[in-house]
């Protein structure tokens, strides 16, 4: 497995990730695939460079050897098994900060420590902007909160069905 940043080409698959990734979770996703599509299209125009994503080759060997050109039509040798939309210009309440609007990993791939690596990498490139705290909005009944305390992050406040978690970096 490694993590690199997504490409365009890829974000159809980027999309079949996120909802086959959330489908147990009910409220908190774009159940309807247009309005997936759109959303992720967002994410990647907000800020492309923190749009990464987790590979592994198909045989399940590692990745490492794979072409990263992205123009090779090698598409089809490796499978997006997470990625993390993060965003290096959120500008919330506090000023600028760095933003984690979407982590989805692989049902087939939980607990290895994938959503941490692509939590860690996001944060790094933060802390390298010269950011300072991290902000995202997690569901309330989500259990991936305890994933994100698991990482240092603490409940902010409540809005709706939302629950905004920081981190000082
Ligand atoms: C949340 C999510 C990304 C976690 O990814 P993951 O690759 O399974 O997480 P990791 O294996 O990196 O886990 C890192 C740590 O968090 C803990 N953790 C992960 N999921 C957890 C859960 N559901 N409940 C409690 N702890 C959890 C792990 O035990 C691990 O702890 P450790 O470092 O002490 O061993 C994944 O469950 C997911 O895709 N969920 C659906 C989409 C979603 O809810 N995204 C968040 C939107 S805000």
């Amino acid at each position: 497995m490694r993590i690199r940043q997504a490409r365009a080409q890829e974000l159809k698959r980027v999309v079949d990730l996120y909802l086959n990734g959330y489908k147990d979770l009910g409220n908190y996703f774009y159940t309807r695939r247009k309005n997936a599509v759109r959303y992720i299209k967002w994410l990647y125009r907000r800020d492309r460079a923190g749009f990464f994503v987790a590979v592994e080759n198909r045989s399940g060997a590692n990745a490492d050897e794979g072409d990263d050109s992205g123009g090779s039509g090698a598409e089809d040798d490796h499978r997006i098994v997470g990625f993390v939309a993060s965003d290096a210009f959120w500008l919330s309440e506090s000023g600028r900060v760095g933003a984690i609007h979407e982590l989805v990993v692989s049902p087939t791939r939980r607990n290895l420590g994938i959503g941490k690596t692509l939590m860690n990498v996001a944060i790094h490139r933060f802390r390298e902007l010269g950011l300072e705290r991290v902000e995202l909005w997690v569901g309330i009944t989500n259990p991936a909160q305890k994933f994100y305390e698991t990482l240092g992050f603490k409940a902010e406040f409540q809005s709706g069905i939302w629950l905004k978690m920081t981190k000082v970096i």
